[in-house]
């Protein structure tokens, strides 16, 4: 037997449903709420029209405003730019030596050269320029190829060992080893010299013959003490400092099979003022000269 709900005075119509006695109310939204809900209905078609909204195959639907956040960034970039036109002019006019101690110029070059910096170089030679094994530390005072601007403007502009640019910076060393241009021993005695350069070498008895070796194959390059030569972009080995490791294992390794440090030219993706810049950037960093 079904039991009848009780009911009572005042209560609103029931919508007929009924279950084991209980029924529903007839409570409808408010007329405001539902006028709301349509609105807000409308209101979210007409944004799907008006802005890029629904996924296609490739893509979205542009939005008949055709507004986009990439063409907002652009604007964006285009109005800095414009903003920074005169200064990146002048920058490229000034005489390169000059920049640094122009009061204007040269804290912009500073300031733009270490935005470039941290987009473009930092992979390589860390956010901090503190450089990693094979690519230099570049606060330091110890340079491969030159610490003045000139140089590290013609470093940057053509980089190194690239195919890039003709007037890339380039030589190559040797590799003793693998080319059989030393002997294992000979190698052993040239790496003991090059540890006695700047500390402990290994085995002492060795560095007298290394000596030797490293007059006849070594100082063409690296100088007769050792200490480098920048026109070749032979690194100082006398002064502890190294790109690629001092210990005898790398020291064999290197001077085995050599290096090849390569670094790309930027004058095919930055522009003058860029490059200008970021030299300015990295001169000042603490070993620019
Ligand atoms: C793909 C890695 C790479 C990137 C990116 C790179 N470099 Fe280099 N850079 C090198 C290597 C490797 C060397 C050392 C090459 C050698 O052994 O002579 C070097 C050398 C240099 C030197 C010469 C240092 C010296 O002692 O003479 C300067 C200056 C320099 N880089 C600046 C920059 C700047 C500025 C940027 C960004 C615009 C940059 N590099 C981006 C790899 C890189
Ligand atoms: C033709 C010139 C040339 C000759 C000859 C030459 N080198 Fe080098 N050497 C270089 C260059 C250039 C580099 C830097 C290579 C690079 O970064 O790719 C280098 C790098 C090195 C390094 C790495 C230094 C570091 O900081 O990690 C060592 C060690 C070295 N040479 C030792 C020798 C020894 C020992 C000999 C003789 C047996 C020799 N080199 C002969 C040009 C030369």
């Amino acid at each position: 037997m079904s039991k009848k709900a009780q009911k009572f005075e005042g209560d609103p119509n029931t919508t007929g449903h009924e279950w084991d006695g209980i029924e529903e109310f007839d409570n409808p939204m408010p007329r405001w709420w539902l006028w709301t809900f349509y609105a807000t209905i409308i209101w979210g078609l007409l944004y799907t029209v008006a802005y890029p909204a629904w996924p296609l195959i490739n893509g979205a639907t542009a939005g008949v405003l055709g507004w986009s956040t990439r063409a907002d960034v652009a604007a964006e970039i285009a109005a800095v730019e414009e903003a920074n036109a005169p200064m990146n002019a002048r920058l490229e006019a000034a005489d390169l030596t000059a920049i640094a101690s122009d009061s204007e110029l040269g804290p912009y070059a500073v300031s733009a050269g270490s935005a470039v910096f941290k987009t473009w170089c930092a992979q390589c030679h860390g956010s901090g320029a503190a450089g990693a094994k094979g690519y230099p530390n570049l606060l330091d005072d110890d340079w491969l190829w030159g610490g003045s601007m000139e140089e590290i403007h013609v470093t940057v502009a053509h980089g190194i060992r690239n195919e890039d640019s003709d007037e890339a910076r380039y030589s190559e060393m040797p590799a003793f080893g693998r080319d059989e241009l030393l002997a294992k021993e000979e190698i052993s005695q040239v790496v003991n010299f090059v540890m006695s350069l700047s500390g402990e070498p290994q085995d002492v008895s060795e560095v007298a013959a290394g000596a030797e070796v490293f007059a006849e194959n070594c100082a063409s390059c690296h100088g007769a003490d050792g200490t480098g030569d920048r026109s070749q972009g032979a690194p100082n080995l006398a002064d502890a400092i190294w790109l690629y490791g001092g210990d005898y294992a790398t020291l064999t390794e290197t001077v085995t099979n050599s290096r090849y440090g390569v670094m790309p030219a930027w004058n095919t993706r930055l522009t003058e003022a860029q490059i200008r810049a970021v030299s300015a950037y990295v001169h000042q960093l603490g070993g620019g000269e």
